[in-house]
């Protein structure tokens, strides 16, 4: 089923959410080959970074607990791995960005290579440096706008704003985004911070100590966040968080996300989850006798 989001043509739904399997041109293309309808990729700074050292990410009962630490190969490099993605691939191209200035995410925009992206998604789920206390740009309505007002004039590419789950009010920051010109909301980054021990060594399992949350675990706070976003904005969401199952997916759409998303879902389940899941929407629909756009928001009609 084809899916309008945000004037994109999504050949299918489901999305690959950033940072999972999301570095390499190769490793894009094949998720897509696997049935997901958009693909995001690792989120990109404008200089190659260096995140933590390993251990980085830990899989738990209920989920998985990382801390990559930001680190990304350079935008020249990543827009090498775009291009194969784009050759090798029908999904829709989300390129995500993340910079520690609002210029920052800006200049990276401008320098993706923009014929083989078709949507930027900026993450601001990272800290704000001009900020006394380094909090992340999604912290506030204030702050979150701000990088959407730098990016907006420099680029024609539809604008995705990801926001965190971490902070008050989330609804708020959207419609801030959504004031400054955003075209859509990606929602929700991870939840945290958290934090595991080893009980043998007594250390903290990730080098970092604290990581943030992701995977089964999330999908209440997730279905909440996107439920609150849906009341507070006209731009459409893409709805992630949490989701290993059709049920999950439905209820994500339920609470108002136009797509959905998944990251832990494809490490725990497999690449093909996305197939599962789409044939398990379409069975759903039948039964139920809805379009899928009966279904979009369906929870806030009842
Ligand atoms: C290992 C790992 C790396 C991630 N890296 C990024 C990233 O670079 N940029 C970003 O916006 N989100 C990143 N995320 C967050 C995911 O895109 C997603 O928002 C979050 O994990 C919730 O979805 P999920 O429960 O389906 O994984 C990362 C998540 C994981 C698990």
């Amino acid at each position: 089923m084809g899916i309008n989001f945000c004037n994109v043509n999504f050949p299918r739904n489901g999305v690959l959410a950033s940072g999972i399997l999301g570095v390499t041109g190769c490793s894009m293309a094949n998720v897509a080959e696997n049935g997901a309808g958009g693909i995001t990729c690792k989120s990109i700074s404008k200089n190659e970074r260096n995140g933590h050292p390993t251990p980085v990410a830990q899989v738990y009962e209920h989920g998985l607990l990382n801390a990559v630490g930001l680190s990304s190969t350079g935008i020249d490099n990543s827009n090498k791995e775009l291009k194969y993605l784009r050759e090798n691939s029908d999904a829709v191209v989300i390129a995500s960005v993340f910079g520690a200035t609002p210029e920052e995410f800006r200049d990276t925009a401008v320098m993706l290579d923009e014929k083989n992206v078709d949507i930027i998604e900026l993450n601001i789920s990272c800290p704000n440096v001009a900020d006394e206390f380094g909090l992340a740009f999604s912290a506030t309505p204030e702050s979150a706008a701000s990088v959407v007002k730098a990016v907006r004039p420099a680029t024609n590419k539809p604008i995705l704003v990801k926001l965190s789950p971490n902070f008050p009010n989330i609804g708020r920051i959207a419609k801030s985004c959504e004031d400054a010109g955003a075209d859509g909301i990606t929602a929700i980054n991870t939840v945290g911070p958290g934090m595991l021990i080893d009980i043998h060594t007594y250390q903290p399992k990730l080098s970092n100590k604290c990581g943030g949350v992701s995977g089964p675990a999330i999908l209440p706070i997730a279905i909440r966040c996107i439920y609150d976003i849906y009341k507070s904005v006209k731009i459409p969401i893409l709805g992630m968080g949490g989701i290993t199952t059709t049920e999950d997916a439905i209820q994500m759409i339920a609470a108002g996300a136009r797509i959905y998303g998944v990251g832990t879902g494809v490490i725990i389940q497999g690449k093909d989850i996305f197939k599962k899941i789409n044939n398990g929407i379409d069975a759903y629909l039948a039964d139920k006798k809805i379009s899928y756009d009966d279904l979009v928001g369906i929870a806030h009609k009842q």
